[in-house]
């Protein structure tokens, strides 16, 4: 389909549908999950503007760490320098745009390893070989692009945008919901090695945000003790960051192993309300919380296509748990049970996109207990129109 036919005015007005009242709304067009012209359109209309998540500050603890990622084909390095501040960079060489950092690790600055120019770990360029004789060339007024940067509860996140408004003012609701678990204060291991999956990052986004199939593709004893008729959405304005889902539990300190119960110590900061369900807390378009009494699994959802993705998988615990006596064998039980469910997700996840695909795939409608599809669908449609009216295309 050609560029005007997929992001014209009347697929715009399409996309009105999608936001009404629950009741009324029909799902986004499959397009937004399919097309490459639109992904073109959705990096600039989101990608280009909003707050992504690319780690944890503990993943870059000590002068000089760094780490590096992308997210929708951008290389991205973080690093933290000599004086102990954090920089979020390009990683792409100045000479010839060879990747100048891979992997994780401690150095001094970066030196690019195809004709050696070096960078420091604020990303200026600090050394150029033979470049003595190049005309107009100023190696002080050159850099590794920069990025803004921010955290927000031990979460980093860089902007492409350097005119752009601070995060955390926009995610006060969200923050206040979730601050007894204390996650700036919350410890956990760096990740493994990313996940490649084979869909758009919305259908990941969609089912970690989707409390419907809880009790119906997960039905069984690992998870039925968070029924999807106790699901509850807070109220949320598209304008803002992020939103929330509840899910009630049958029981207090509920947690996804055999037991059902926490193995773990408990987050301190808990109160009856928050031991009595699950929170989910959603900062699109990149970071996914699931949040237990014992355990937060977080997603780095980091596109790097129109049907494909990279995921970040993480756990975070109370400070101090991975002290007490037995925490692998009890994580290992925790991870043992997330991984049975986490296969359901991706077999559906994987076939999803495959229906999306298809000439039938339809503009479906939802179930109340799809609420945060709703809100999902207007943080979505809120950026996209944003974007159109300032002249975005693809
Ligand atoms: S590409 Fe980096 S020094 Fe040439
Ligand atoms: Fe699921």
């Amino acid at each position: 389909m050609a560029t005007r036919e997929v992001i014209g005015s009347e697929f715009m007005a399409s996309l009105a549908s999608s936001v009404l009242d629950l009741t009324e709304a029909e799902t986004l067009p499959p397009a937004c999950y399919t097309s490459a012209d639109f992904y073109a359109f959705e990096k600039q209309a989101l990608y280009d503007r909003e707050w992504l998540c690319v780690g944890r500050e503990a993943w870059v603890a000590s002068p000089g760490d760094y780490f590096t990622t992308s997210i929708v084909g951008e290389p991205i390095v973080v690093a933290r320098d000599m004086e102990g501040e954090l920089h979020a960079m390009s990683s792409v060489c100045q000479h010839r745009a060879m990747l100048v950092a891979e992997g994780a690790g401690n150095a001094r600055g970066f030196l690019c390893p195809y004709h050696h120019w070096a960078y420091s770990l604020d990303g200026r360029l600090v050394g150029a070989p033979a470049m003595g004789r190049t005309c107009n060339f100023d190696r002080k007024a050159m850099r590794l692009p920069k990025f803004k940067l921010e955290l927000w509860l031990g979460f980093i996140f860089i902007n492409f945008d350097a005119d752009a408004a601070p995060l955390a003012p926009r995610l006060t609701a969200v923050e206040q919901a979730i601050a007894a678990y204390d996650l700036s204060s919350a410890e956990g291991p760096r990740p493994d090695a990313p996940a490649k999956f084979p869909w758009n990052w919305k259908v990941m986004f969609e089912n970690n945000n989707d409390g419907y199939h809880a009790n119906k593709l997960h039905h069984g004893p690992l998870h039925d003790f968070v029924p999807s008729h106790l699901a509850e959405f807070p109220d949320s304005q598209p304008a803002e960051a992020g939103f929330l889902r509840y899910n009630g539990t049958l029981h207090a300190d509920a947690s996804f192993n055999a037991t059902q119960k926490a193995l773990l110590p408990i987050f301190p900061g808990l109160g009856e309300a928050d031991r009595n369900r699950m929170v989910f807390a959603n900062i699109p378009p990149t970071l996914s919380l699931v949040m237990m009494s014992d355990m937060v699994i977080y997603l780095i959802l980091r596109p790097d296509g129109p049907e494909s993705m990279e995921q970040d998988t993480g756990l975070l615990f109370a400070p101090g748990a991975s002290k007490v006596p037995g925490f692998q064998h009890k994580l290992d039980m925790n991870m043992a049970a997330a991984g049975a469910i986490i296969a359901q997700d991706m077999h559906v996840d994987e076939l999803v996109q495959v229906g999306l695909r298809s000439r039938f795939a339809p503009r479906g409608r939802y179930s109340w207990q799809e609420g945060a599809q709703g809100q999902f669908n207007r943080w979505l449609v809120h950026r996209y129109e944003a974007a159109y009216a300032a002249g975005v295309r693809a």
